[in-house]
């Protein structure tokens, strides 16, 4: 039986879903969580469609075995793009980041509208623009692909020349274009300074990781699951590759070392275990 002590259960294509974890363990302190991150497969940002679906199940189907009492799908590119069969198999709730962050960011524009950031097969679906659509069908909307923060945010390259040049290459465009920005993208928040410097004071950074947070806060809350023990939460880690690597970068995200870190196998019908 799910009960409000089980877990949340968290993936990601690697360690950038980490950003969501932290405004998750802000957000509901007594939470036990468990997270997987997809280290062998990673990147998700520029692979199809397809691809992303059946690897974005077999990560649900893990966290399930896990025993997790919801599902939030951190990965911008899997939200995007593999909602539906999450949700189809999955016997517990499921959120992405979309649908709370296209929310939010509607809550902040002005008259110029929304940009968005992200992975390639992010832009390429257009699912924020559907989501901010869905919203109001008139907003104003910008998007552009930005590939190389990803690895720039995992290299710590935070406040590096190369970064700057290719923030501006990427970011000068949406100048006095839009109103806010949304980072769709779990590493985009960790180069926050930078595109907030080439964006300018003007320009609200919307957050995938805290619009996500709340809204899983919101869904506990409303299904009376939210966990109530007064014990300290129990936080896992599971990745399908370099649990050490992980371990080190996740400090750069988390702004602590982690505790608990194991890898699991992914064998060839797809279970991971
Ligand atoms: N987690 C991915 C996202 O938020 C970024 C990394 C990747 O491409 O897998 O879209």
């Amino acid at each position: 039986m799910i009960s409000p002590e089980n877990p949340i259960g968290v993936f990601d294509s690697g360690i950038g879903g980490l950003t969501v974890v932290r405004q998750l363990m802000k957000v509901l302190p007594r939470e036990n969580i468990v997270y997987f991150g997809d280290t062998a497969r990673v990147p998700y940002g520029n692979k199809s469609g397809e691809v992303v679906r059946e690897y974005a199940v077999q990560d649900a189907k893990f966290l399930l075995s896990r025993g997790v009492k919801l599902i939030v799908v951190a990965c911008n590119t899997a939200s995007a793009l593999a909602m539906d069969v999450v949700r189809s198999h999955s016997t517990v709730p499921s959120i992405g980041v979309i649908e709370p962050t296209a929310k939010e960011a509607m809550r902040q524009t002005g008259p110029r509208g929304v940009g968005v950031i992200g992975t390639l097969s992010t832009i390429n679906s257009s699912a924020y623009e559907g989501a901010l659509k869905s919203i109001d069908a008139k907003t104003q909307i910008m998007s552009q692909a930005c590939p190389l923060f990803v690895p720039l945010a995992e290299e710590g390259m935070f406040d590096h020349q190369a970064t700057e040049l290719i923030a501006r290459e990427y970011l000068s465009r949406f100048s006095g274009r839009i109103d806010v920005m949304i980072l769709g993208c779990t590493h985009y928040p960790l180069l926050r300074d930078v595109i907030s410097r080439i964006l300018g004071n003007g320009v609200k950074l919307v957050d995938a990781g805290e619009a996500t947070a709340r809204s899983a806060y919101e869904l506990l809350s409303a299904t009376h699951m939210l966990n109530t023990q007064e014990s300290r939460p129990r936080y896992e880690f599971y990745v399908s590759d370099f649990p050490q690597k992980f371990n080190e970068i996740a400090e750069r995200f988390l702004g602590t070392k982690l505790e608990f870190v194991r890898k699991v196998q992914i064998y060839s019908n797809g279970e991971i275990r």
